[in-house]
């Protein structure tokens, strides 16, 4: 199997990655900082010798990054069995009548246009494959309004209306779509935050759901899921 996982180094996508990895599938993966990816990888390799790994760095809030990695995929694959798309900004603002316009367009570019293009971009790949899956890592926010940080609540919300309407026009292609929409948990974003840890998820929950996601059999989907800490949201 072959998987991208965008947003690799970090939170989510790191425990995504390695849950792949323990099943040797081989990784694509992508975040901002080659650096990051280039230490991860060679983490990854230490632990699991067996699995081809290529990482590309990218900033998917940039439209022409965004086109340069779809190039470089083509490039390095005939095919693509996995696209998690999980990489995501959280920005939050007091008030999104008063905050920069800047948080609002930086949340869209980042939370939906960026898994547009790149989906939009990359379904030829997935054509290819044999159980093509499309996980689309939304949020409790999705469906929620968020006080605090409306933009990203907007945007998450935008994510979930691209992701059910992908699920609908790839249904008679046999493309699985299927959307997670975690609450509250354990990652960077939380950092600083003063909260014990056992209050939130642990990013290996999300990755546990994605793999129950992809081991329903190929006439099951897991369509919609919503999960979050045991005692509640903040
Ligand atoms: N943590 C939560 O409580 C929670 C709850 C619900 C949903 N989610 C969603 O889950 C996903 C992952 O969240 P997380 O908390 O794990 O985040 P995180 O720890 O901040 O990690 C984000 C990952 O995305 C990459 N990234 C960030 N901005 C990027 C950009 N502009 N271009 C390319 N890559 C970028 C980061 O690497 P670089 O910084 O090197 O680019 C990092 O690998 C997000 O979509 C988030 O909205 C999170």
């Amino acid at each position: 199997m072959i998987t991208l996982i965008t947003g690799a180094t970090k939170g989510i996508g790191r425990a995504i990655t390695f849950a792949f990895a323990e099943r040797e599938y081989d990784l694509c993966i992508t975040s901002r900082s080659a650096e990051d990816l280039k230490n991860m990888q060679k983490e990854l390799l230490g632990k699991f010798p067996e699995i081809k790994i290529q990482f590309f760095a990218a900033d998917l809030a940039v439209k022409k990054e965004r086109e340069q990695l779809v190039a470089q995929i083509n490039k390095s694959y005939s095919g693509l069995d996995i696209v998690v798309n999980n990489a995501g900004v959280y920005l939050g603002s007091e008030s999104m009548l008063s905050e920069k316009e800047e948080i609002m367009r930086q949340s869209m570019e980042v939370n939906l246009f960026a898994p547009y293009d790149l989906t939009r971009s990359l379904i030829p790949l997935l054509k290819k494959s044999k159980q093509p899956h499309i996980i689309n890592i939304c949020s409790v926010a999705s469906l929620q309004a968020r006080s605090g940080a409306a933009s990203y609540s907007v945007s998450k919300h935008a994510f979930l209306g691209f992701s059910r309407n992908l699920r609908a026009e790839l249904m008679p292609h046999k493309i699985k779509v299927s959307s997670l929409l975690p609450g509250s948990t354990w990652s960077n974003s939380w950092a600083g935050a003063d909260l014990p840890r056992e209050r939130l998820m642990e990013p290996e929950d999300v990755a546990k759901v994605v793999l129950c996601a992809i081991d329903l059999s190929p006439s099951a989907l897991m369509e919609e899921v919503v999960f979050g800490p045991m005692e509640g949201e903040f």
